[in-house]
């Protein structure tokens, strides 16, 4: 069902594909907002071939279109907004070994039966849905010594600290066309996701703080971890 007042749908419209726009794959998959910047799929494990592996959070489906049609992966992507699905699919539609779904993401790992390698989300779920509850339900769809790897905006980007509360703060994005919108998020420091990734059973393996060079403060935090 669409949401037309989630502010994820007016920033579907707003990032709407230019049409004609060639579809070619990525040349690497992408963890912060800055094309180049940190590690790529690497993070992921070496041999991705085959793997199953879930994406939380998709947009337009460019990292798990890499994924599937450069690596060989099997990828599931799910997205919230069906607006997002339908550009994932007129311009990835045809990559071999990816599945597109419009879906809440709690509600799929709740109804899934399927157990994945890897799940991932850029920038996606992870920080906007309660992170207990979701790495919870995580957990529970990765094979043991699967791999979870998300990014977030970095808690510190504008040099306020983090809260690290069990409440979501108030943050707030600006869409294309100049305007605000506020989103819930739990912004947690390291030591704070460290805590919650423990709860559900998933021992972190690498922490990145991703640098933009003209901004004074990291504006990504990038997270690995395995299951138990
Ligand atoms: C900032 S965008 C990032 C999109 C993509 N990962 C990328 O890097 O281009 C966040 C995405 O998460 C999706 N999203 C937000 N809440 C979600 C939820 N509960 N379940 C699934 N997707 C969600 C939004 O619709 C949006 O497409």
């Amino acid at each position: 069902m669409i949401n037309k007042c989630s502010p994820w749908y007016a920033y579907a419209l707003q990032t709407r594909p230019v049409s004609g726009e060639p579809s070619t794959l990525t040349a690497r998959l992408e963890w912060g907002t800055y094309p180049g910047i940190g590690p790529g799929a690497e993070v992921l494990g070496r041999a991705l071939r085959g793997r199953r592996i879930l994406e939380l959070g998709c947009g337009q489906g460019q990292n798990a279109a890499y994924l599937a049609g450069s690596h060989r992966a099997l990828v599931t992507a799910i997205d919230l907004i069906d607006l997002q699905i339908q550009y994932a699919r007129d311009r990835y539609g045809d990559v071999p070994g990816l599945t597109l779904l419009a879906c809440d993401a709690l509600r799929y790992l709740r109804q899934t039966s399927t157990t994945f390698d890897i799940v991932y989300s850029v920038f996606g779920v992870v920080g906007l849905a309660e992170p207990g509850q979701l790495l919870a339900c995580v957990a529970r769809r990765l094979r043991p010594h699967g791999i979870v790897a998300f990014s977030v905006p970095h808690p510190r980007r504008t040099g306020v600290a983090a809260s690290d509360g069990p409440q979501p703060r108030h943050s707030m994005f600006r869409l294309p066309d100049g305007r605000c919108r506020s989103v819930p998020r739990w912004e947690l420091d390291i030591p704070g996701w460290r805590r919650v990734l423990a709860q559900a059973g998933l021992r972190v393996t690498s922490v990145t703080e991703l640098e933009h060079p003209g901004r004074s403060h990291p504006t990504a935090l990038m997270i690995v971890a395995r299951r138990i």
